[in-house]
């Protein structure tokens, strides 16, 4: 696959992980216009692409992603309602549908500043691992707003009732340390141990059934806001057409070696993919 080069965003492949690095440093990697018209292309671009197994979200520098930017995005759109309208567009397209929706999974490695709209695609990771000394905020009451987007819906998912309403009615900062142990992410590690730790978890990512992941994450996101009759039938059907599409046919690989071969024990490892 010839890999494009874009001003805003970097893609850097190794060992089947893509690392897509928001790439404005100078901004704290604040999203303008033309990340989001960028991030659109490198994630359509990545779903197919058989060398990325797991992706990691992350910034250049020190900052994670300062959120929108405030001056590209919201000052500079004010008067021009179609080119607001296509930033929109775009700004929810690769945040939020795209990446929640990623066929491979997903993990925001959050090195730095991580504000307002930048909660929308933390979120939207499969898992979320920050250094420590991270700073998280939803700031938008600093400015005079409320967390526009689809971040007041997100936090809904990912925050408890009282964390969600406390930092944005305050604007306090929280870091990792706290993201962890409010569950915002999954876990947090010191700064120097960040990306041994992420490539550690992409590595027992990759040994598993890539068709199996798929249906696992999108099982899970999407029957969340089923009830439960529909939830029975939507999951029943998935199992089938996990069954009918996996290429290694997992399941009678993993129930043969354990009933007929009794060669593992699935509830402490893999089965044998190779064999
Ligand atoms: N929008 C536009 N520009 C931004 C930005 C944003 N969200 N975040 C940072 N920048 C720019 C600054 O304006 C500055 O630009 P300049 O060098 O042209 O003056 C540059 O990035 C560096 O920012 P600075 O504030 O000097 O860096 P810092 O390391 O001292 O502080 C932050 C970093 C992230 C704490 C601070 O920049 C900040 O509060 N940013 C806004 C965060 C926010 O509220 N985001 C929510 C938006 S939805």
């Amino acid at each position: 696959m010839v890999q494009k080069v874009y001003k805003t965003v970097k893609v850097e492949k190794e060992n089947g992980i893509t690392w897509v690095i928001l790439n404005r440093p100078e901004k704290r990697n604040a999203m303008s216009p033309q990340l989001h018209f960028e991030m659109v292309d490198v994630l359509v671009e990545l779903e197919s692409d058989d060398e990325t197994r797991v992706l990691v979200l992350t910034g250049a520098g020190d900052s994670w992603c300062a959120g929108q930017d405030l001056k590209e995005f919201f000052r500079e759109l004010d008067d021009k309602p179609v080119e607001r309208r296509r930033a929109e567009w775009a700004t929810h397209e690769w945040r939020w549908r795209s990446l929640l929706t990623f066929p491979k999974p997903t993990i925001a490695m959050v090195n730095g500043y991580c504000f307002g709209g930048a909660f929308t695609q933390l979120i939207a990771c499969d898992i979320a691992i920050a250094a420590e000394d991270a700073i998280f905020g939803l700031s938008e009451i600093n400015f005079g707003i409320f967390p526009g987007g689809l971040v007041s819906r997100v936090i809904a998912d990912a925050m408890s009732y009282r964390d969600a309403l406390y930092y944005s009615l305050t604007g306090d900062t929280f870091d990792g340390k706290q993201a962890a142990e409010m569950r915002l992410v999954t876990f947090a590690v010191p700064r120097e141990k960040l990306r041994e730790e992420t490539v550690k978890l992409c590595q027992k990512l990759m040994e598993k059934n890539p068709a199996a992941l798929r249906a696992t994450k999108e099982v899970f996101k999407t029957c969340r806001t089923m009830d439960y009759a529909l939830a029975e039938e939507y999951i029943s059907a998935k199992i089938i057409a996990l069954q009918a599409t996996d290429p290694e046919k997992g399941r009678n690989k993993g129930i043969d070696q354990f009933v007929k071969e009794k060669k593992y024990r699935p509830g402490l490892e893999s089965y044998d993919r190779d064999a």
